[in-house]
This record gives structure tokens, C-alpha cells and sequence, in this order.
């Protein structure tokens, strides 16, 4: 333990998670830990809710679960009740977020940011193929929107450095030329205060299984503000979307609310293990989950900036997220050495190291031991 971890307010969070003291975990922008009332809600589900209840549960709250987890999830990303649905990958959220966007649009294009995660770009690509919009890839720094603009795609926090974009002046900036955007915010939420109904935003997607800890593969969520619910016209229009499923209409006639977002069957194991993992955040302030994410990567930063050959690339000021990204020629290799003395962090192509820092579980000892383990190889 270091002092700082003695006054930390968010240290007793910790005991939540089930995780090993010797291992240090700093790949929680990847896969979250897990908290430890998800291995008995998961035993729960299937011994009781599926074995003894069987078809039952469907009316005894599986149903709803998209709905009901997505207010969990919306109340961490700053969006009032009925306005976040839980279901699916971030990819086909994307998929659905882009294409009612830009349904009906006269505008000409789609702007992606140049350097997103891959799945955003491929996904944008698509939608621009089979809108016949065009798709231009732009820095964020120089978006150079105009009134040919339909809708900006962003990740709010950069997968690869960490940089954090100024949400509500970029989506200013978008609304200033009459597009929409949509906001990706997988290595964001959970960590970082969000305000999506403040600021107006169009449409966000994020994961959950970094930050918010859901579990490997844990469904996406999609937000669509209440006033543009009526008018959100996704492609998917799967039987669980129709605002009458069991009528089994021949016709599609989406619900009138945030249910339209939904698609097909939702996953039920998966999504009762978010459930109650997103309950480690009961009692917990966001604010005081950004201070400690700012004040742990400043620290592991002081500790790695002066290593041989090491080049941090993550911004030093407060545009960042809940990460430290190095860059070294032998990064590949040296998260193997890492990972092999239980340090975990991740390697992106070519030359990045990731580490990852999760308040709600990571120490400041977790910093110095990752830090003094890659100086030794080093
Ligand atoms: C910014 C961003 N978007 C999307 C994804 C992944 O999308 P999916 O949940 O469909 O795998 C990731 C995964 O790391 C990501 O970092």
C-alpha cells in the first residue's frame, strides 16, 4: 500500500471485485474485473430463474432487462430514465446509431474520426456504401464540417493514446452546421463524468464490458434522447423493436420508445450479469472516480515518462481518459515480459503499451508495482 492509497475514498470499492493481490490489473479499458455478486447472480439465473421458473421469466423480468439495465447504464452517462437500451455489440449499435442518422438526409457525407477504433470505421464505411453517402475520415482537431455534413461519428476517448475530446464543444461545433453526431463512448463511461442530455448530443453507443465491468462479451448499450425517439428510424427492425412483439403483425410498427432500438432476443445471461455488476457504483461518485482515474495516471506517468526509450503519448492535461499509452520499439515484447511477472496491461500494433486504470479497483501500489516491473526489463 502506498500513503496515497491509505486516504483514497474509493479504496473499500475495491473489496466489490473479486481479484487476485498479486496479480496488477491494468487492462480494464479492455475487459473489466469482475464484481463479486456477479458469479452468484449468474448461478442464480440459470439454477433459478431458467431451471425452476423456466418460460416464466420472460414475464418475470427478463423482458424489460434491456430497458431496466439501460437505465442502470443511463444514469452513469448523465441520460434521464427511458432513454438507453442494452443489447447487442457496439459494432451493430453503430450500425443502427449511423443509418438513422442519416435516413432521409439531402446532405453528402459522413465524417468519421481518421484514428478510431477500427470497428467504427469499417462500420461507417458500410453505412456510407449502402446510403451512397460519402464517407471522410478527418482529425478530429480539424473536422472542417459544413452544411454537406449529415452526421460526425467520434470516439469520445482515443483507444490508442487516451486523448479525450471536449464533448460539448465538439458537438457545438457539429450542431453549428446542422449535423448530428454520435458519440462512442466505450472508453469513457463508468469513468468519466458524462452529460448527454445536458449537452444535447444526438445519439451515443458504448460497451460494457470495459469500464462498466458487464463481463466478457457483455451486450453494447444505445442511447437516443426522449424528443428523437419518434423519429429514430433504425434498420434493424427486429420482432423485439415492434411496439406490439406478441401480436405477431405481419407489418413492423416500431414501439414508441427507446424498445424501437432493441432487435431480436436480448441475452439474457449476459445481461443479468451487468445487472448486477453495475451495482459497484451504488454510493459512488463519478466526480470522485475522475479525480482518482487523473491523480493514478499522473502518478504512473512520473513514474515511467524518464525510462529508456520510452515516449508517452497520452496528453498530459485533463484531455485524457482513464489510461497511459507508451510507445516503445519493443512494446510487443515487453508486454509479454510484463504479463509474465503478472503485470497486465495490453500491446496495440506496433508500438503501443496500454495501461489501463480502473478507480473503482485499481491502487495506487497497483501504478509503482507496474512501473518498477517495467523498469527492471527495461
Ligand atoms: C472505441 C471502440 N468502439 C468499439 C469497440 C468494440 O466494438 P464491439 O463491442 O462491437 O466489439 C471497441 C473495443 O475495444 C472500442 O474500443
Amino acid at each position: 500500500m502506498t500513503d496515497l492509497d491509505a486516504v483514497d475514498p474509493l479504496a473499500p470499492v475495491r473489496e466489490l471485485f473479486d481479484l487476485d493481490d498479486d496479480v496488477v490489473y491494468l487492462d480494464g479499458n479492455s475487459l473489466g474485473a469482475p464484481p463479486r455478486a456477479v458469479a452468484d447472480r449468474v448461478q442464480e439465473v440459470v439454477r433459478q430463474q431458467w431451471g425452476r421458473r423456466l418460460i416464466r421469466s420472460w414475464s418475470e423480468g427478463w423482458w424489460e432487462a434491456p430497458q431496466r439495465v439501460g437505465d442502470k447504464v443511463g444514469r452513469l452517462v448523465g441520460a434521464a430514465p427511458g432513454q438507453v437500451a442494452v443489447g447487442d455489440s457496439t459494432s451493430v449499435n453503430i450500425f443502427k446509431a449511423l443509418m438513422a442518422a442519416v435516413k432521409g438526409t439531402d446532405r453528402a457525407e459522413i465524417v468519421v474520426d481518421a484514428g478510431t477504433f477500427p470497428t467504427d470505421g469499417y462500420i461507417a464505411r458500410s453505412v456510407a456504401e449502402l446510403t451512397g453517402l460519402e464517407l471522410r475520415p478527418a482529425l478530429p482537431d480539424s473536422l472542417e464540417l459544413t452544411e454537406r455534413t449529415a452526421v460526425v461519428l467520434l470516439n469520445h476517448v482515443d483507444y490508442r493514446t487516451g486523448r479525450m475530446l471536449d464533448m460539448a464543444a465538439v458537438t457545438e461545433q457539429v450542431h453549428a452546421v446542422g449535423a448530428r453526431v454520435v458519440w462512442d463512448l466505450c472508453h469513457s463511461a463508468g469513468v468519466l463524468p458524462i452529460e448527454l442530455d445536458a449537452l444535447g448530443v444526438d445519439l451515443a453507443v458504448g460497451c460494457t464490458y470495459k469500464f462498466l465491468n458487464g463481463g466478457p462479451g457483455a451486450p453494447a448499450f444505445l442511447y437516443v434522447p426522449a424528443a428523437a425517439q419518434a423519429t429514430f428510424e433504425q434498420p434493424l427492425t427486429g420482432w423485439t423493436g415492434h411496439r406490439a412483439p406478441f401480436a405477431m403483425d405481419e407489418g413492423f410498427t416500431p414501439d414508441p420508445g427507446i424498445a424501437r432500438a432493441r432487435v431480436g432476443t436480448p441475452d439474457i445471461l449476459s445481461m443479468l450479469a451487468l445487472d448486477v455488476a453495475l451495482d459497484v457504483w451504488d454510493g459512488v461518485s463519478l466526480t470522485d472516480v475522475r479525480t482518482k482515474g487523473l491523480k493514478l495516471t499522473a502518478y504512473f506517468r512520473s513514474l515511467v515518462e524518464d525510462l529508456p526509450g520510452v515516449e508517452v503519448i497520452t496528453p498530459d492535461d485533463e484531455w485524457r481518459g482513464h489510461q497511459i499509452s507508451l510507445r516503445h520499439p519493443d512494446a510487443a515484447a515487453l508486454m509479454d515480459k510484463l504479463i509474465g511477472r503478472n503485470v497486465i496491461g495490453d500491446h496495440r500494433p506496433p508500438d503501443v503499451l496500454r495501461f489501463g486504470f480502473a478507480p473503482l479497483y485499481n491502487r495506487y501500489s497497483d501504478a509503482r508495482r507496474a512501473a518498477e516491473a517495467l523498469a527492471e526489463i527495461l
